[in-house]
């Protein structure tokens, strides 16, 4: 799409795991009423598998490919308008996502930092890529590869570390509604 065409518009959150996409999405489902997309969810209903099944069966390359088509499915969906959709920490990883992510409409990279991903993260097993000894070195490895991509893809960066959530879908929807109408 080129810059010239109107942006569609859903609102798209990025960011690491842990960072507060799912409870920024409802909150922002709830106030807009427009549908949530969780990419994990949709993955794991279709595949009829978690998402560390997933990871163990096929493999991270095989969880990026049901990602990637997901994403590339959302894209072209006709009337792909008003909708919060809410991504996995990885999507960022690859250059066709990232093109596709800045199609779908307003991005919104939510960071924190290392402790409050840690601390977040470590109260469920869902994460097979934090399966490892030191976490925190894994968080901080992950972090340094993909934040130039939040950065590349996002329109707003917001820290979900001190606010509290529904704050930040105030602070979402205001810039969100700004840039909107100043491309339409
Ligand atoms: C991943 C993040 C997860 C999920 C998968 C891989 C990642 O989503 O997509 O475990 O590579 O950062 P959340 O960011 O919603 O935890």
């Amino acid at each position: 799409m080129n810059e010239t065409q109107a942006t569609p518009k859903n609102i798209v959150l990025v960011g690491f795991m842990g960072s507060g996409k799912t409870t920024v999405g409802r909150e922002l489902h709830q106030r807009l009423g427009y549908p949530l997309v969780d990419m994990d969810q949709v993955i794991e209903e279709r595949a009829g598998k978690s998402i560390p099944a997933i990871f163990a069966e096929s493999g991270e390359v095989g969880f990026r490919e049901m990602e990637t088509s997901l994403l590339r499915e959302i894209t072209n969906h006709a009337g792909s308008e008003r909708r919060i959709i809410s991504t996995g920490g990885g999507i960022v990883g690859s250059e066709e996502n990232r093109a596709l992510l800045k199609q779908l409409g307003y991005v919104v990279w939510l960071s924190a930092p290392i402790d409050v991903i840690l601390k977040r993260t470590g109260k469920n097993r869902n994460r097979p890529l934090l399966h490892t000894d030191d976490p925190a070195a894994t968080i901080q490895l992950l972090m340094d590869q993909r934040n130039p991509h939040y950065e590349q893809v996002a329109h707003l960066k917001l820290d979900t570390s001190g606010l509290d959530f529904s704050e930040l879908a105030t602070g979402i929807l205001e810039c969100a509604r700004y840039f909107f109408n100043t491309r339409s």
